[in-house]
Order: structure tokens, then sequence, then C-alpha cells
């Protein structure tokens, strides 16, 4: 599935940060906020508009772990798997999840783009685990039923969309 990239969000970061090259993270970091990952074609984009190299801009994008390069899906499901939530079993949870939705250690991301499913390794919940985000929310004392059931209302919630 193709995706466009609109750069609108780009000229906005550019306008609230301005157009240096100190400005770069915080408009990486409103980027990866709006696409959720860092897609390749805003590396010549920004460069033009800032006026340094793209291989700089690429540097940056890669040195921070919390920038990806990579295409996720529109939701991005984080299954802890720290301490707190893997004695609690985040692990079945995770299982789960990959097998609904025919993911893996592997294949994060489902072709459609609709999931991606990823762990980390808190989510600063720790007293409601085992816990799972979705985008920026929160989901605690999960199960993997109930994980199960909640990438069904987001499919039902989507189909209806
Ligand atoms: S270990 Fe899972 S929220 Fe902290």
């Amino acid at each position: 599935m193709e995706q466009t990239i609109n750069f609108e969000v780009l000229d906005q970061a550019i306008k609230d940060y301005g157009n240096e090259e100190k400005a770069l993270i915080a408009i990486l970091q409103r980027a990866q906020e709006h696409y959720r990952y860092l897609p390749r074609e805003i590396f010549p984009y920004l460069a033009e508009k800032l006026d340094i190299p793209e291989a700089r801009i690429y540097g940056v994008a890669t040195f921070y772990e919390n920038f990806s390069l990579e295409r996720k899906g529109k939701y991005v499901v984080k299954v802890c798997d720290g301490t707190a939530c893997h004695v609690r079993k985040s692990i079945p949870i995770l299982e789960a999840l990959r097998k609904e939705l025919g993911l893996s250690e592997a294949k994060k991301t489902t072709d459609d783009y609709m999931f991606t499913v990823e762990t980390v390794s808190c989510l600063g919940a720790c007293s409601s685990a085992p816990a799972v985000m979705v985008n920026d929310e929160i989901y605690p004392t999960m199960t993997p039923d109930t994980a199960v059931a909640l990438i069904n209302e987001i499919k039902e919630k989507e189909a209806n969309a």
C-alpha cells in the first residue's frame, strides 16, 4: 500500500522551530509523531529547507533510538516486557497478538499497515502490569484474551469508519 507523504507538517514544524540545524531534532520529533516513523522522502525535503546535507539528517535519524525509519501501522501496539510485566506474563499477550495478526519477531507490521506489534522495556505503568500501549493510550492489566479483544474492537471500528 503506497503512502503519499504530505510535507505540511514539516513546514509547520520549521515555522515553529526555525529553519536552522539546531531545530532538526525537534522537527524530526514532530515528523515522527505525525507519520509514526520517518519516511525517507522527508530527508531531501528537509535538507533543502534547512540547508544542511541529507546525510547529516540521516545520521541524526539513525542515531536516536526513538526515531524509526521503518513504516509502521496506523496502530502501534507496544507490549511491555519489562520485569514487572514479564513476571505477570506479558509474553503470552505478545504471542496472542502476533498470532491474531499474523506477525512475528521478524514481521512486525501487517501488510495493510494497520497494526505494528513491538515490545518495549517499560511503559512507566508497572503497577498496572502487564500493560499494553496502543498509540498513546495505555491499557492496564491485560491478558491474551483482552488484548486480542482490543485488536478486534479496533478492526471493527476501522471497518465501520
Ligand atoms: S515493566 Fe511494564 S510498565 Fe513497567
